[in-house]
């Protein structure tokens, strides 16, 4: 067993590495970090539970310490971070000095020499650890994972990409309240109603996919060469993303051998085996109205993204559109983290 930690063990995505960390069979969560308010008690004394079902009995009596890379435990390998962004600027590459962090938080996603990674979308982006160590004369290393929305988009748009001339996507986002933290969206500005604006999302959705879909050239990533346009909004669902695709290719579209290429989409997490590698990363519904968030967002244990109402677009040439879920906390956040962490323990321990 690997020794892991959380950092921000006890919000939205911390909460939910735990849940997925209590039944993993190569990881033993060994460190739970939060702010000062929290560290020192007990973790179901620190923590309000929010997920299904109860909190994992190992974790009850874990004591929460400072996020500070002086207190942790020294037997810790991989840390999880879920921390707000302003802070994990601060202390992500403290604690990279001398541990493997894979990062949720948006602070390091574009450092030039910290990867980016899907694990099923540019796993080679991994090359960059070996820079990143040299540069900083660390032991560590930072991973990060893109956004919650980018996550969900760019695993739909990995086959595609793969296959034909992509000239322009636009996609618009309904985005659940878990996306924004516990205390995130307050119950009067959501019920009834829809927000149509996230800060930042727009312009992370519309670099990060491009990021990640681009390519390694002596050590710098070269950003995918099509234009990506990005609409997102607040919505009253609890969990799970939902997002409307419109793709426009260079050449005409068979609209049958997109939905293959989808449905057959393997990655390497698929052909290595890892454990939280769902068998499909995509999965087609022909059901005319499905994906539903209710519904669809915990397929294959919230790894998988559903895409529905896959059809050409026939108001303009060569263009097709489609509907995805993605579970925002799990795929979209601390499922795709272990995920990383996973492909780093085959490839780089
Ligand atoms: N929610 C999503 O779907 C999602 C998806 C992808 C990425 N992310 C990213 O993941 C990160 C966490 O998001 P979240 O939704 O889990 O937020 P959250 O529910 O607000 O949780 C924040 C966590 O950080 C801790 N924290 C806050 N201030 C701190 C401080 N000064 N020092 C140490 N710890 C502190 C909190 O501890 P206390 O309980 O002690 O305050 C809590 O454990 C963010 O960077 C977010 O952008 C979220």
């Amino acid at each position: 067993m690997i020794k892991v930690g959380v950092l921000g063990a006890t919000g939205m995505v911390g909460q939910r590495f735990i849940e997925l960390l209590d039944k993993h069979p190569n990881f033993e969560i060994s460190a739970l970090t939060a702010s000062s308010k929290s560290a020192g008690k007990k973790y179901e004394d620190a923590t309000t539970w929010y997920l299904e079902g109860s909190m994992p009995e190992s974790v009850k009596d874990v004591v929460v310490s400072e996020t500070d890379p002086n207190v942790l435990d020294g037997d810790v390998e991989i840390l999880f971070s879920s921390l707000p962004t302003e802070l994990a600027k601060v202390v992500e590459p403290k604690f990279g000095e001398n541990f493997i962090v894979a990062s949720n938080a948006s602070a390091m996603r574009m450092v030039d020499d910290v990867p980016l990674i899907i694990p099923e979308v540019n796993p080679e982006f991994l090359d960059l650890v070996e820079i990143q160590q040299k540069n900083r004369g660390w032991d560590g290393f930072i991973v990060t994972n893109p956004n919650c929305s980018t996550i969900a988009l760019t695993l739909t748009l990995k086959p595609i990409h793969d296959n034909y001339n992509i000239n322009r996507v636009y996609v618009s986002t309904m985005q659940a309240v878990s996306g924004a933290g516990y205390n995130g969206v307050p119950s009067m500005a959501i019920v009834d109603n829809l927000v149509p604006f996230i800060d930042g999302e727009e312009e992370k959705m519309e670099s990060e996919t491009l990021h990640l879909l681009g390519t390694i050239d002596g050590g710098q990533v070269k950003y995918a060469d099509f234009n990506l346009s990005a609409s997102c909004n607040r919505v009253a669902v609890l969990d799970g993303h939902t997002e409307s695709v419109f793709i426009e290719l260079d050449e005409d579209i068979d609209i049958l051998d997109v939905k293959n290429k989808m449905s057959n989409f393997k990655g390497l997490p698929q052909r290595l085996d890892l454990f939280s590698a769902p068998k499909n990363p995509v999965i087609v519904t022909e059901e005319k109205n499905r994906p539903q968030p209710r519904m669809d967002r915990n397929t294959e244990g919230g790894m998988s993204v559903t895409v529905g109402r896959l059809r050409r677009d026939n108001s303009f040439n060569n263009s097709f559109k489609y509907t995805l879920v993605g579970h925002n906390t799990i795929r979209g956040a601390a499922g795709t983290s272990i995920l990383n962490a996973e492909l780093i323990v085959k490839k780089l321990l």
